[in-house]
């Protein structure tokens, strides 16, 4: 089965979580956008949804799923998104697609967070996937230097811009072993928005997608 067609099976997969009347949080990236569509043919009607970036708003409104700000909302039922990397205990390298910060804030404010990947963003240590930092323009030298005081090998992001105007520094070779610390010390260097470690507030769920089905995790 191909990798496209995985992101389907697990994004259809993901829908038995959505309830009608729902105030759903929406993620970012393939997998996402796959969801997306599921859910349009699903008949499932939504009360309305809260995005994780302008691209996927995008694709909701083209369904006709109404998009809120999260400041006029309480907490989320649920939030389904991607991921990079997924390790064993449900933490998660995010923000290959950069929309990290909208991701870490809409997941931090959703009771349940449902993640759907196909197995070859499963790991049992991560970091493989360079760590996506999000960073303020006056700081990426400095946060550069921090970062590579801590062993990694920062590189920025060519000719991109977050959604809330910021720069991407991708840092490989950073050591993982202990992701909850890591996300700790990169999140309190000044200038840092936040890091795509999602380990102190890990998925609820994790949907793996392969071959032989789907495997539910947590
Ligand atoms: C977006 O910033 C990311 O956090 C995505 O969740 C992640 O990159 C997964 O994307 P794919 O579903 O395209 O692999």
């Amino acid at each position: 089965m191909s990798q496209a067609r995985l992101k389907i099976e697990v994004a259809r997969a993901a829908l038995r979580y959505v309830e009608d009347g729902m105030l759903l949080g929406v993620g970012t990236g393939s997998t996402v956008n796959a969801f997306i569509d599921e859910l349009a043919s699903s008949g499932l009607r939504l009360e309305a949804a809260v995005s994780s970036s302008e691209a996927t708003t995008e694709k909701l409104k083209a369904i006709g799923v109404k998009v809120m700000d999260l400041n006029h909302c309480g907490d989320l039922a649920l939030y389904i998104d991607g991921a990079d990397e997924v390790d064993a205990h449900r933490r998660l390298i995010k923000g290959g697609g950069g929309a990290l910060t909208r991701e870490k804030i809409i997941a931090g404010a959703s009771r349940q967070f449902v993640c759907i990947v196909d197995e070859s963003k499963c790991r049992p240590i991560l970091g493989e996937f360079p760590l996506p930092v999000e960073v303020i323009p006056m700081a990426r030298a400095f946060v550069s230097r921090k970062l590579t005081g801590m062993g990694g090998r920062p590189q920025l992001r060519e000719d991109f811009v977050t959604d809330n105007g910021n720069l991407i520094l991708d840092v490989r070779n950073i050591d993982l072993i202990n992701p909850n610390q890591v996300e700790r010390d990169i999140n309190q260097i000044p200038g840092v928005v936040t890091c795509g470690l999602f380990a102190l507030r890990p998925a609820d769920k994790v949907l793996v997608a392969s071959e032989s089905g789907i495997e539910t995790r947590g």
